[in-house]
């Protein structure tokens, strides 16, 4: 048989990224070329400076992913492209590079969703077993996604307000930690400790939405009561308090839907499955459940990458999936 090579392109927000994988699961390459130093002194992504950085860089990062992968242009079977969600302008940029590549070189175009992405990174570390349970946790979306088979994705629960990730920036801003904050709580949450009483989103009796505005806020009054009063609470003592509530909701959720919709799996997916707490927390929620498989993908996994959008392209391709020329770029699309 001919071996199936899928060029991954990701440029949704931040990371302008181009990845080759071969047959759906095994990495050739997988090039990531980071921003965030450029974004770190606004405190956040600048849209506008994202594209820019993007149009700079596309065409080095592909042409590193190909090298790398010891393949030319002329041996892919087909480019996958992150269509959305994500920043338009940022978005456009790795779509209009995905069309210019497979119109002069004749090579079948597949539109990819960004969360599918995150979900199939699972798959270059293991066969998927249906049905599975993903819960997809980044700085846009808190999602738990159940799957009968590929390409299947049915939203059980979603964040009513911000996504996981945006709630540890958010907290991170308020403790004058840089951008992404995540990695920042996650290690002061190491060396701190659980005091501060913050509540915990449950919602309605039976939910798998999650909700962390709420959470946000109360660790900022928090903050602002203590100041008032002339006392300092330690970062860590905040970053372990906050941690605990998050990770405390994610976990009993994840872990009841995975009961109830009796899966094979569990895969954990998007820039927060980085969490060194929440890693933690799964596996031992799910060591005694030995009929659950719990899956955690390596930390440059997690995070936004082009090879989890070429292994997720690779799924589409061989259902005979095709983009449009005319294909767009969706910043606000369903998975
Ligand atoms: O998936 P991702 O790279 O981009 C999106 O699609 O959003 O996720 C980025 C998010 C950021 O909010 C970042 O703070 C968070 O993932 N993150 C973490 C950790 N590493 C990255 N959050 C908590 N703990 C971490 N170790
Ligand atoms: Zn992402």
């Amino acid at each position: 048989d001919k071996e199936l090579l899928i060029l991954g392109i990701e440029t949704s927000c931040d990371e302008t990224a181009a990845a080759v994988i071969k047959d759906g699961k095994d990495i050739l390459s997988n090039v990531v070329a980071s921003q965030i130093e450029s974004h770190k002194r606004f405190g956040g992504v600048v849209p506008e400076l994202a594209s820019r950085h993007h149009v700079e860089q596309i065409t080095l990062v592909i042409e590193e992913a190909l090298n790398e992968a010891k393949v030319a242009l002329t041996d892919i079977d087909g480019i996958a492209v992150t269509k959305g969600p994500g920043l338009v302008g940022a978005l456009l940029v790795g779509v209009n590079a995905a069309k210019a590549l497979a119109f002069a070189h004749n090579i079948p175009l597949v539109p990819v969703h960004h969360i599918a992405g995150h979900i199939y990174a699972n798959r270059l570390i293991t066969e998927l077993k249906f049905p599975l349970l993903a819960l997809v946790v980044s700085g846009g979306h808190t999602e738990l996604v159940y799957m009968e088979k590929h390409g299947a994705f049915k939203v059980i629960g979603e964040t009513l307000d911000d996504a996981a990730g945006e709630a540890y920036d958010k907290v991170a801003r308020t403790l004058k930690l840089p951008y992404p904050g995540g990695p920042h709580i996650d290690r002061l949450a190491q060396k701190g400790n659980a005091v501060l009483d913050l509540p915990r989103a449950w919602l309605e009796e039976g939910s798998y939405d999650f909700s962390f505005s709420g959470l946000k806020s109360a660790v900022i009054n928090t903050l602002h009561n203590a100041e008032q009063r002339g006392e300092v609470i330690a970062s860590e003592d905040v970053a372990a308090s906050f941690q605990a509530s998050v990770i405390e909701v994610l976990t009993e959720k994840t872990v009841r839907a995975a009961k109830e919709y009796n899966v094979h799996q569990v895969l954990l997916a998007g820039g927060v499955a980085a969490n060194q707490g929440l890693r933690t927390a799964l596996q031992e929620a799910f060591q005694p459940l030995s009929e659950i498989e719990l899956i955690i993908p390596p930390l440059n996994l997690c995070t936004d990458n082009a090879a989890m959008i070429a292994a997720a392209g690779s799924v589409l391709f061989e259902q005979g999936k095709r983009g449009k020329m005319d294909m767009n770029a969706y910043p606000g699309l369903d998975i």
